[in-house]
């Protein structure tokens, strides 16, 4: 749809953020520090109108993601809403809750796709990390009746300094539970993972090495199992394109219905989020002045501004600029083509080997 200067694509994907409840409390979570309450989450009618708003729109596919979504009972209503507007019904989860009842309901409700999380690939690594004493077990159940369900299923490991020594066991731990891939991403430093920066952050050794070992498991496992590896944004010399560009594929809708360009982007001082209660989800795609704000290159100070790599990165994320550098319109601090990366060297130096898991703000509603 035109906006005056170009065309602006509709979304591809959209993230639903179901509830902030969760009964783990990682200390990487990148939900918000002010987490939603339970009363201000948005009703499985009001989800059902925005999936049929998203898919006339042009979304293919929905993640439902929290929070824990399995902490709503109405999630299977929510699934089969999701599934009755054509879209693509992806479930990012725990594991914790879903009993083999409550899969069989999935099931029939039409979920796509099981993305099951692992803090730790035993019981003591990833307890500890979830602050969630039994949890794996919990998990290692979902997993088995997930897969006596034949739902597709990929194993998600968000990954730090207290847990990249465990990469080859959570390949090993993708395979045994029968996922056809596996998601490994470093800690994306928003929201209580900021907090938590000195705690979590990587050495440059173990980033070298957790490489290494990506590329060894790649060609020892190819045809059984796909990994994805998100390496570490700081160690990197190049930003990402994050979201793929501001307001180009994707949208994040918060459990109170608040719109999001990113995950992230309600730590933008200033920036007012239009609602889904009261305005088309169309209208706030094409029209809503948050996702204007940072989309294409019109935006862009200098060097991005005559950078070759202006519509490869777009700058890359506008949360991390804010994040480090004090300013949402700066270029992404992990760029080396720009003055900020400096800030970052300096923050890695100090936090490459900060304090011990111990020292983590472990996530809580309610602070
Ligand atoms: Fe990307 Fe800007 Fe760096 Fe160029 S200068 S690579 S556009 S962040
Ligand atoms: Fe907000 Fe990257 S997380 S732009």
């Amino acid at each position: 749809m035109p906006d005056g200067t170009r065309i602006i694509p509709p979304p591809i994907a959209m993230l639903a953020e179901l509830t902030h409840r969760c009964p783990l409390s990682c200390p990487y979570c990148s939900n918000p520090l002010d987490l939603a309450q339970r009363e201000s989450e948005l009703s499985a009618e009001e989800w059902s109108e925005i999936f049929r708003q998203a898919a006339a729109l042009g979304v293919l596919q929905v993640h439902l993601s929290g929070g824990e979504p399995a902490s709503r009972r109405d999630l299977e209503v929510i699934v089969a809403a999701a599934r009755g507007a054509g879209l693509y019904a992806n479930l990012i989860t725990s594991g914790i809750g879903l009993t083999a009842d409550r899969i069989a309901a999935l099931v029939t409700a039409g979920v796509d796709h099981v993305q099951l999380s692992v803090q730790g690939t035993t019981p003591a690594t990833a307890d500890r990390v979830g602050g969630y004493r039994g949890g794996f077990a919990r998990k290692m159940a979902a997993a088995e009746a997930l897969a006596a369900a034949g739902v597709a299923l990929t194993l998600n490991a968000v990954m730090h300094r207290h847990n990249l020594g465990e990469l080859p066991e959570v390949f090993d731990l993708a395979e045994r539970l029968g996922a056809r891939r596996v998601e490994v991403a470093c800690v994306q430093f928003q929201g209580w993972a900021l907090e938590n920066r000195a705690v979590l952050q990587p050495t440059r050794e173990q980033v070298e090495e957790a490489k290494r070992l990506v590329a060894e498991a790649r060609a020892q496992r190819r045809g059984r199992l796909v990994i994805d590896f998100v390496p570490p944004d700081y160690y990197a010399d190049l930003p990402k394109a994050c979201m793929g560009g501001w307001g180009s594929t994707g949208l994040n809708i918060a459990p109170d219905g608040s719109v999001l360009p990113c995950h992230a982007a309600q730590t933008i001082p200033g920036m007012r989020f239009a609602n889904v209660k009261d305005t088309p989800l169309e209208e706030i795609w094409y029209r809503g002045p948050a996702f204007a704000a940072f989309r294409g290159t019109d935006w862009m100070p200098e060097p991005c501004r005559s950078c070759d790599r202006r519509e490869v990165d777009f700058g890359g994320c506008r949360c991390q600029a804010l994040a480090v550098l004090g300013d949402a319109s700066a270029p992404d601090p992990v760029c080396r083509r720009t003055p900020g990366r400096a800030r970052l060297d300096l923050l890695l130096a100090a936090e490459g080997n900060g304090p011990g898991l111990e020292a983590a703000r472990w996530r809580r509603i309610g602070g």
